[in-house]
C-alpha cells in the first residue's frame, strides 16, 4: 500500500473509534497526510500518540462544522485526494417509538453531515480524487430496532449517486459494511430491546455467524481505496465488506 499512497493527503470522518480509525493508522502508516476528524478529542488525541497524523475534533452536524474541517484539511495538506466517512450513529428505537427529534437526529448524523463534508469539500478535491462513503448491508433488508439507522443509510447511498451524476469528475464510491465487533457501534442499543431484536435478526436470516473485527476492516477499507487511488481510470463505484461464511442461527 505504501507506494500507492505516499504523500497524498486522506480526510477520514469517524475516526476517534471503530473502523475509522483503524482506516485512519492504515492510511498514516502507509505514509500518507491524514487528517482525522471525530467528536472525542481524548480519543483523536490517543490516535495521534499511536501514528503521525493530523486530527480535528468537530461535530459534522453542526452548522459550521464541515467546512471548518476542510479548512483546517486545506491549511495542513493543500488539497484532498481520497475522503472516507465512517461517522454514523446508530440509535435502536422501534418506528412506534421514535419521535421526530429522534429520527431527524440519525439522518443529521448519517446523511446530512456527511454530505455536508463532501460539499465543502468539493472544490478542493485533486484530480482523481475518490470520495468514499461508509453505508452498511442492511440497507434493503430492514431490521427491527434499527430501522431508522437503516433508512438514513439508503438515503445516504441514493445521495452517493446523486454526488457521482452531479460531479462526474470525481469518483465516489459506496462501501457496504458488515456485521464488525470491538466498535462503538452498539452504544446506543438497549439492553431490553436488544435481546428482543437479536432473535428477530437471528430469525430473519440478518445475523452472520461470523464478526469482522475493526482493525481488519479499517483496514481492507483503507487498502482497497489506495489501489482504486491508483487507477484512475477505474470508476471504483460500490463495495461490500462482510464477515465469509454462514448465518448465525438459534440452536
Ligand atoms: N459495526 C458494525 O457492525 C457496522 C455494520 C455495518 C455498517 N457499519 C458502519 O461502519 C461505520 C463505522 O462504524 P463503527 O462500527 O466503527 O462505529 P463507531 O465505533 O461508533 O464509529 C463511529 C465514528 O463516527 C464518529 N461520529 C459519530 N457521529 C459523529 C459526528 N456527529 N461528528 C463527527 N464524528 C462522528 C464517532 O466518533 P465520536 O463519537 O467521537 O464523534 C466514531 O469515530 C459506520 O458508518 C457504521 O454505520 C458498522
Amino acid at each position: 500500500m505504501e507506494s500507492e499512497i505516499q504523500g497524498c493527503s486522506v480526510l477520514v470522518v469517524g475516526a476517534s473509534a471503530g473502523i475509522g480509525r483503524s482506516a485512519a493508522k492504515s492510511f498514516a502508516a502507509a505514509g500518507a497526510n491524514v487528517m482525522a476528524v471525530g467528536r472525542r478529542e481524548e480519543n483523536l488525541r490517543s490516535l495521534a500518540d499511536e501514528v503521525a497524523l493530523k486530527w480535528c475534533a468537530a461535530d459534522i452536524t453542526e452548522p459550521n462544522e464541515p467546512a471548518r474541517i476542510i479548512a483546517e484539511t486545506i491549511r495542513e495538506f493543500g488539497g484532498i485526494d481520497i475522503l472516507v466517512n465512517v461517522a454514523a450513529v446508530s440509535p435502536m428505537v422501534l418506528l412506534s417509538q421514535a419521535s421526530p427529534e429522534a429520527l431527524l437526529s440519525v439522518f443529521n448524523s448519517n446523511v446530512v453531515g456527511p454530505s455536508q463534508v463532501c460539499r465543502s469539500a468539493l472544490a478542493h478535491l485533486n484530480q482523481n480524487a475518490i470520495v468514499a462513503f461508509v453505508s452498511s448491508e442492511t440497507v434493503g433488508r430492514p431490521r427491527r430496532g434499527l430501522v431508522p439507522y437503516g433508512a438514513s443509510k439508503a438515503a445516504l447511498e441514493e445521495l452517493v449517486n446523486g454526488w457521482r451524476v452531479e460531479n462526474p469528475e470525481f469518483r465516489f464510491a459506496t462501501v457496504r459494511v458488515g456485521a464488525t465487533i470491538g466498535t462503538d457501534f452498539g452504544r446506543d442499543f438497549g439492553g431490553d430491546l436488544l435481546g428482543e431484536c437479536l432473535n428477530d435478526w437471528i430469525k430473519g436470516g440478518h445475523l452472520s455467524a461470523n464478526m469482522m473485527n475493526p482493525g481488519d476492516v479499517g483496514e481492507a477499507l483503507a487498502e482497497t481505496l489506495a489501489i482504486g487511488f491508483l487507477h484512475p481510470t477505474v470508476e471504483l463505484t460500490d463495495f461490500s465488506l462482510r464477515p465469509p461464511g454462514p448465518l448465525a442461527d438459534l440452536g
